[in-house]
């Protein structure tokens, strides 16, 4: 145990941190591990709350795929993966639907709010936040959208009100149909939008590796205009396609502190942001 002097030490440490982010805008998004351990989940929406208070303006983004995948198999629905985005039939949208913006959504504010957090959960429809439209090139992927318009007001109104908002990924396409939308696509669009300080995606590997077999190790910094060449290269592959993508999105809208980071980690958020040591990737 620490002493309360210990205490107080470690405070007066974070000060500097605090006072270079107060009342900047910090959006987070999290999915897979930390989402199906109810621990890990706790320490990331304590961190969420925590950097709130201290006066961040905090925007949670959530993932679901676990989720969607036990829901799909319980119905019976077969899932295909195409470069990291999940082909996605009407009868699987309407399961995505319902568990995204539904059960999971309204299950991270209820926690959020148990644990003494104002969050309200909203999806891509709301306030016409996200509208979208089907990818159908190089593949048809169904009801899986691309981003074509981002609204963040609704988003401004309630980070100002103090509110956390917590969005799920479901967008709106032209004639009203929902759409399938990667979280971390619209986690870094928002990012961008919002003109945040920072973005943070918490995944569950330590970062972005580069390299290949004894030379593959996690690289700490990676500038945003190689990503295109990474992914072409096949360096990067499966969920981390729509990861960099986004985050070289958001390095190009003016997002200056973009990190992909482990969430497996307890407390990685909190790591990120009140210490120098700078885990996982920096994509600038
Ligand atoms: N070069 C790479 N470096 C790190 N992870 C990579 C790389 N290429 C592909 N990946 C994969 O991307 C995954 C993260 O994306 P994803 O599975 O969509 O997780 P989430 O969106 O829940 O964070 C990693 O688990 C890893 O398997
Ligand atoms: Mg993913």
């Amino acid at each position: 145990m620490l002493s309360p002097l210990e205490k107080a030490g470690i405070l007066t440490e974070a000060l500097p941190y605090i006072q270079s982010f107060y009342g900047k805008i910090v959006v987070v998004k999290y999915g897979g591990n930390a989402m199906i351990d109810p621990e890990l989940e706790e320490s990331v929406l304590k961190d969420v709350i925590l950097m709130k208070l201290i006066g961040m303006k905090l925007v949670l983004v959530h993932g679901g795929g676990p989720m969607i995948d036990s829901w799909l198999g319980r119905l019976d629905i077969k899932a295909d993966f195409v470069n990291g985005l999940r082909v996605t039939g009407p009868e699987a949208m309407e399961v995505v639907e319902m568990v995204l913006a539904g059960k999971v959504n309204k299950g991270i504010v209820s926690r959020m709010q148990n644990l003494g957090g104002k969050a309200v959960g909203l999806c891509g429809k709301d306030g016409g936040m996200i509208k979208g439209r089907r990818i159908t090139q190089p593949q048809d992927l169904g009801l899986v959208g691309e981003i074509t318009v981002i609204d963040p007001s609704l988003i401004l109104t309630l980070i100002d009100q103090d509110f956390i908002p917590v969005v799920s990924s479901v967008g709106m396409g032209e004639k009203g149909e929902s759409l399938n939308i990667n979280a971390d696509t619209v986690a870094s669009a928002l990012g961008g939008a919002l003109k945040a300080h920072k973005l943070v995606l918490l995944t569950d590997v330590e970062g972005i590796f580069l390299g290949e077999g004894q030379e593959r190790k996690l690289a700490s910094q990676l500038a945003a205009k190689e990503i295109p060449g990474l992914i072409e290269k096949g360096v990067l592959t499966g969920g981390m396609i729509p990861k960099a993508q986004g985050c070289l999105e958001a390095v190009e809208k003016g997002v200056e502190n973009v990190h992909i980071i482990d969430g497996r980690k307890p407390h990685a958020l909190l790591l990120e942001v009140f210490t120098n040591e700078g885990i996982g990737t920096w994509v600038k």
